[in-house]
């Protein structure tokens, strides 16, 4: 499912059909396009993957989460994941139903704590002890929650490794030998149904095996808290599916690895002698990452020693990724102001952003007569990138379209000089 990449620099870049100087000329740049149709695909493959494997899939809305996205996912089958009350309000304002929501974050509030009690969700993933205790105090017998303990299994998965840590590489979860204690305190509690454990191994994880590592380990908890009297019906392994950023990666074959972690759980399950839970999993990126291109303007090409620089009107503030993680992600030049094409040779040039940093983008090969005013597009932007948007030297967030099929629409608008001064309040 992954953006159709054309030769670079030949011709004008559309995106679910419409001509990116459309897109910009309408919404101006900063612009995070979405592409609905490889949004829709994207959601249908995992519903149909879902179905197919017997596997519950849930949207991890960490990675973009907008009221018309949300509203999306209720039109699906997938459940939606939410971290913060934030999230919740716009998965409630999308009219996603309560009992397809869940509870994420390893940091909850009494307030967020009591979201979940008061029934805006269908269920919490309890990530520590002082966290459950907190639960478990606000919980009465009127109360009907459903509770996953999310474990730190001791595997950290890499793109192409996995190495098992015994846990220390992560702060997510509780520690496998706090789990007798921690099922035995939820069982007298009143109010709270312990249904399951999860585990989240790492992101951008192309190995299946990791994933089939992961849901062995479940297993392996899920045995203990048998023979503690305790039936486990559920195990979530996480999200974490590899998304290929640069044209000629290699991508994860979902279908193989979804297929391979369901058979890890029914011959784990037999081997340990316990009945097979139910399987679910929590993509984010494998969702919308692919669908969204960020649209930006070339302010300045310029050349300092023996490298050609191009400042955008974006960067930082909008896409942390490249400079949080080195993450790639693929430009190429989507259309000039004029219209006419660019058949000039391709040179290497550093993409920058326009923040008091260096915030460089990526150095990648753009046609040699680039220049102020060409548009780029900055594929495979559509996960983490909106979601941990800034107002780093006080930019204002760009604006979000839904374009498919020829057409578009905003989703998100972008954000104007009076938004950035609401809060402030003046001495
Ligand atoms: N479930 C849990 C509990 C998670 O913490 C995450 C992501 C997911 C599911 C979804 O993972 P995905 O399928 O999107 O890989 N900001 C980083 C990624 C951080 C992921 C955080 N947790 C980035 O831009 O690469």
């Amino acid at each position: 499912m992954t953006t159709v990449l054309g030769a670079p620099g030949q011709a004008e870049r559309s995106l679910g059909g419409v001509r990116s100087r459309e897109l910009a000329a309408t919404y101006g740049t900063p612009l995070l396009v979405i592409d609905t149709m490889v949004l829709d695909a994207n959601l249908t493959r995992f519903a149909d993957l879902g179905s197919k494997h017997d596997i519950d899939v849930t949207y991890a809305g960490k990675a973009l989460l907008l009221i018309a996205l949300a509203e999306r996912i209720g039109r699906t089958p997938l459940g939606l994941d939410v971290c913060s009350l934030g999230e919740l309000t716009i998965a409630e304002r999308a009219g996603v139903p309560a009992n397809r929501i869940a509870f994420h974050g390893c940091g909850k509030t009494d307030e967020e704590l009591q979201a979940a009690l008061d029934g805006r969700v269908g269920r919490i993933v309890v990530d520590n002890r002082e966290e459950l205790d907190r639960l478990i105090s606000l919980a009465n017998a009127e109360h009907t929650l459903s509770i996953l303990l999310r474990m730190n299994v001791g595997i950290e998965a890499h793109t192409h490794d996995y190495v098992r840590t015994g846990g220390e590489g992560s702060k997510f979860g509780f520690a496998p030998d706090a789990l007798e204690a921690t099922i035995a305190a939820i069982l007298a509690a009143p109010g709270l149904q312990f249904v399951g454990f999860h585990s989240h191994i790492g992101s951008q994880i192309f190995e299946a095996e990791s994933f089939c590592a992961n849901v062995r380990e479940l297993l392996g908890l899920v045995a203990r808290a048998r023979a503690l009297g305790c039936e486990v019906g559920e195990v979530i392994a996480g999200g974490g599916f590899g998304v290929g950023a640069h044209p000629n990666d290699q991508p994860l074959d979902l279908e193989s690895t979804i297929a391979a972690m369901q058979q890890a759980l029914t011959q784990e399950a037999q081997r340990l002698r316990v009945p097979v839970p139910q399987l679910g999993i929590e993509p984010g990126r494998a969702i919308i990452a692919d669908a969204g291109t960020s649209l930006y303007r070339v302010v300045a090409v310029k050349r300092i020693g023996s490298r050609r620089y191009a400042i955008v009107d974006g960067g930082l503030a909008d896409n942390p990724r490249p400079l949080l993680y080195d993450a790639y992600h693929h430009p190429e030049l989507a259309a000039r102001e004029d219209g006419t094409l660019s058949t000039a040779p391709l040179i290497d040039t550093t993409l920058c952003g326009r923040s008091c940093e260096n915030d460089e983008f990526v150095t990648a090969p753009l046609p040699e007569d680039l220049r102020a005013g060409d548009l780029l597009a900055i594929y495979t932007t559509g996960a983490y990138t909106y979601s941990m948007a800034s107002n780093y030297n006080r930019f204002p967030r760009p604006a979000v379209v839904f374009a498919g099929n020829g057409r578009h629409r905003l989703v998100a608008r972008r954000e104007t000089l009076e938004d950035l001064l609401r809060v402030d309040v003046p001495d």
